[in-house]
């Protein structure tokens, strides 16, 4: 299909952290375009296998459920933002929850889900300002887990 112009791209997709030695699998032995699942500042299963395979084989990856349906930006919201938060360019918890997951560089896009106009600018501020390096998104996951 793709040969006849009918398929730009072919990927297969996930989410919940579910099936990923399947996905593996699949990375390894297929000529895949493109691969879906999760990946936030929390569920960071992907980081061990799935994203260093993409990255070597050159795999698009799209991370879904950046805000965990909406329950990691509300608790994260409870607090406050943190004084570390400057040195990612970000001025609110959704850009600086979205920097980190597309500052990794095997990271294509994230696809946060959002009914709401205000809450679409504070996810789109994410693409303005720097790319945090590692030690900084390192940062993040150690605040996130102390809170
Ligand atoms: N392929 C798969 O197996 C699979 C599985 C799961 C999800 N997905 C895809 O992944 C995408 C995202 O999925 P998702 O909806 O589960 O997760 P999500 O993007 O992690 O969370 C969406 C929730 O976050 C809230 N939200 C968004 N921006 C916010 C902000 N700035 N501040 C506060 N709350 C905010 C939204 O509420 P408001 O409407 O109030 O902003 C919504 O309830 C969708 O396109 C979905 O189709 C794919």
């Amino acid at each position: 299909m793709k040969q006849l112009g009918r398929l730009r791209y072919v990927g297969v997709t996930t989410s919940h952290g579910r099936r990923h030695a399947e996905l593996e699998k699949i990375m390894l032995t297929q000529p895949i375009d493109f691969v879906q699942a999760t990946y936030n500042a929390i569920d960071r299963e992907v980081e061990q296998r799935i994203l260093p395979i993409a990255r070597e084989r050159g795999i698009a990856f799209i991370a879904n459920r950046p805000f965990q349906r909406g329950s990691l930006v509300d608790w994260a919201k409870k607090h406050p933002l943190p004084g570390f938060a400057r040195e990612f360019e970000c001025d609110n918890w959704a850009s600086l929850l979205l920097k980190f997951i597309v500052s990794h560089p095997a990271v294509t896009c994230a696809i946060p889900a959002t009914t709401r106009l205000d809450h679409l600018f504070e996810n789109m501020s994410a693409m303005r300002g720097i790319v945090p390096e590692q030690k900084m998104r390192e940062t993040l996951v150690k605040y996130i887990a102390a809170l």
